[in-house]
């Protein structure tokens, strides 16, 4: 693999981003986002991560290129849930399956455990998605339940696997 470089995100980083958001938007349900974002959109979505607290946003970037985005963001807008975190990690197209996701996914767990301040990640897989499940189980996520046809997008129902990891 050539250079990788895995750093926070930053502002400069949005159009990238939004390009790779928008293609899984747009063709598959692996997100069940279902509208495509624009930059103001991305813009707003940007204010809520900080490099120190609990919504950090990761980039990869491979000769200097953005290979994908990971993220941890607010689980559940109910208080209670302030120390639980839902993580996610997409890739553009042209870079899944070399090693990037897994990289670029324990950076940001490796990140969030060092705020000591997150108690439980989510990650919610929306399946079949081999790479994504085989990730979370590699990165120390257990399977903490099946929300069966929990969303419809692209005409039909998806299922979707809660991943739970402790932190800290
Ligand atoms: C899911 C995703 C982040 C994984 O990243 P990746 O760089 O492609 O995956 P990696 O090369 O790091 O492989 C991770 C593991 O999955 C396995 N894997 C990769 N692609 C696979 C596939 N198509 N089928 C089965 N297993 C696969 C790898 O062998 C590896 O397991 P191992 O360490 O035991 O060998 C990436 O494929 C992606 O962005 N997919 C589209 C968006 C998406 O689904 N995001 C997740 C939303 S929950």
């Amino acid at each position: 693999m050539n250079q990788l470089n895995i750093r926070f995100g930053r502002e400069e980083d949005l159009e990238a981003i939004r390009e790779i958001h928008n293609y899984f938007v747009r063709e598959t349900s692996v997100t069940f986002e279902m509208e495509e974002a624009s930059m103001e959109n991305r813009r707003i979505w940007f204010e809520q991560f900080d490099e120190t607290g609990i919504h950090q946003l990761l980039v990869a970037e491979q000769d200097d290129c953005l290979a994908g985005y990971s993220a941890s963001l607010r689980f559940h807008e109910r208080p209670a849930y302030a120390p639980s975190v839902m993580t996610s990690v997409y890739l553009h197209p042209d870079q899944t399956g070399k090693g990037i996701g897994r990289e670029l996914y324990r950076a940001l767990l490796e990140s969030l455990e060092k705020t000591g301040k997150v108690h439980r990640a989510y990650g919610l897989v929306v399946i079949p998605n081999p790479a994504s499940e085989r990730l979370h189980k590699k990165l120390g996520f257990r399977e903490a339940g099946l929300l069966e046809e929990a969303g419809f997008k692209l005409g039909r129902y998806h299922s979707v696997r809660i991943y739970e990891r402790l932190m800290g």
